[in-house]
């Protein structure tokens, strides 16, 4: 029997986002966010669903809250949610969105939970997306200014932030490909789009450092980890491209303040061109403190002259698949972290999001997700070898606490720890949650 042992001060923890769970969409002042609008365009979502309601967790985070702490982790990662703050973006401030956020944080912390805000996770306020949205520099500017009000008023509760989530996602999936809000199709807002988060992300870091206040800051791009389907020169520069767009496009520049120039070379033949200014670079490159890493999937990349921007396919070579259709690819996780590591060195990595869409119900009252607790197992397996390898793995959220609006797939795919009953809302513990709880407690498991 070998022991998957993870250290004393591993952060276990679980992630969610307002959006997904919080409902109550037009409570206290909220105002409405680019996902209220998008969501209500006929065909954006499966179902036609919405967060008006989704967890309903705005009103039953107590009881969330509860479920956290019987579970056992040490962390929990929430987003926030920018309308509840500057219904139209900036100006006057919604003080009960304010209110709302402080007594659940400070619920957090009677519990002995540590609370760690993602400042955007993707519902951007309508307002600004009015005026151009991420296309538009001001909504970088607007960023930094909400941004500025939770540091203030949170500093000292929130030690840990994480400024942008999955910036691939919020560029390339909402304005090229058109499936996440608000639904652009155009490559070149696309890539001003990536670059303008970017410089959002850069200028809350600054502004954070600016206040010294205590505590951390980074951001969570999301990865995925392709291998060449063959070594011929065509499938390995595809593999390359494949990997670069998700990694480094949005490290490089963080890390070392400039663009992987073969892929500014393939988006300019493309026909999409960036603009930076003067500046942008520098802002964007200042220091981080942590890494965040958001995990799903993997696979084997194939060149295909037909697969759209990157001349890409992915080629089934028999993984399975979870309920999603992603496929299960865990020793990814362990290369594309040591990936990260060769390229940009020491930093401090937290693995902000992995998990398994699965969806099993309850029978009798028991929700029996074996598949899911395979999914995580065998990740964390992974992860261990990360450490054993002295790549500085500092924690673990699972995606997610609980079943939640999982964006064009509405209600249609659970990724919970905790099974969500969306006519009653209800709450069951699946046995996912159940073995976490042991993993936790244990700090690793026999294998
Ligand atoms: C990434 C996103 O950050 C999260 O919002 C989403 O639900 C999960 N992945 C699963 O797709």
């Amino acid at each position: 029997m070998t022991k998957i042992e993870f250290p004393q001060d591993f952060i276990w923890g679980a992630a969610t986002a307002s959006y997904q769970i919080e409902g109550a969409y037009q409570e206290d002042g909220r105002g409405l966010s680019i996902w209220d609008t998008f969501s209500r365009i006929p065909g954006k979502v499966i179902n036609g669903d919405n967060g008006d309601i989704a967890c309903d967790s705005y009103h039953r985070y107590r009881e969330d809250i509860a479920l956290m702490k019987e579970l056992g982790i040490k962390s929990y990662r929430f987003s926030i949610a920018w309308p509840r703050i500057f219904p139209e973006g900036t100006g006057e401030v919604n003080a009960k969105g304010l209110e709302f956020y402080e007594s659940f944080i400070d619920t957090l912390l009677e519990n002995g939970i540590e609370p760690v805000c993602t400042l955007y996770h993707w519902d951007l306020p309508q307002a600004l997306q009015d005026k151009g949205g991420w296309r538009n520099r001001s909504t970088i500017e607007a960023f930094v200014g909400y941004c500025e009000m939770l540091f203030r008023t949170f500093h000292g509760k929130i030690k840990q932030w994480y400024t942008i989530n999955e910036p691939w996602c919020a560029s390339f999936l909402s304005h090229y490909y058109g499936e996440h809000a608000p639904g652009d199709k155009d490559l070149q807002i696309a890539v001003d789009v990536a670059h303008h988060l970017l410089i959002a992300h850069g200028g809350a870091v600054r502004k954070f450092r600016e206040l010294q206040y205590d505590g951390k800051i980074g951001y969570a791009p999301n990865v995925t980890w392709m291998e060449p389907y063959s070594s011929r020169q065509e499938d390995l520069d595809a593999c390359r491209r494949q990997n670069g767009w998700f990694l480094e496009w949005f490290m490089d520049p963080v890390f070392k303040g400039k663009y992987p120039s073969f892929l500014v070379e393939w988006f300019r033949e493309a026909g999409a061109e960036l603009h930076i200014v003067e500046g942008d670079m520098e802002l964007i490159s200042e220091p981080i403190d942590m890494l965040g890493i958001n995990y799903y999937n993997g696979s084997v990349a194939k060149f295909d002259k037909e697969a759209g921007l990157i001349q890409c396919s992915t080629m089934n070579v028999g993984y399975e698949h979870t309920d999603i259709g992603w496929p299960i690819y865990p020793q990814g996780f362990y290369t594309v972290l040591s990936y990260i590591h060769s390229l940009y060195g020491d930093i401090p990595i937290y693995i902000t999001e992995n998990g398994a869409c699965y969806n099993e119900e309850p029978v009798d009252g028991v929700v029996s997700d074996q598949r899911r607790i395979e999914f995580i197992h065998k990740h964390l397996i992974q992860l261990e070898r990360c450490l054993t390898s002295g790549i500085p793995v500092k924690g673990y959220y699972c995606w997610s606490l609980m079943d939640n609006f999982e964006w064009a797939y509405g209600y249609t795919k659970r990724f919970g720890l905790i099974h969500v009953d969306y006519n009653t809302l209800q709450r069951t513990k699946k046995d996912s949650y159940y073995w976490y709880q042991d993993t936790i407690a244990n700090g690793g498991f026999d294998i």
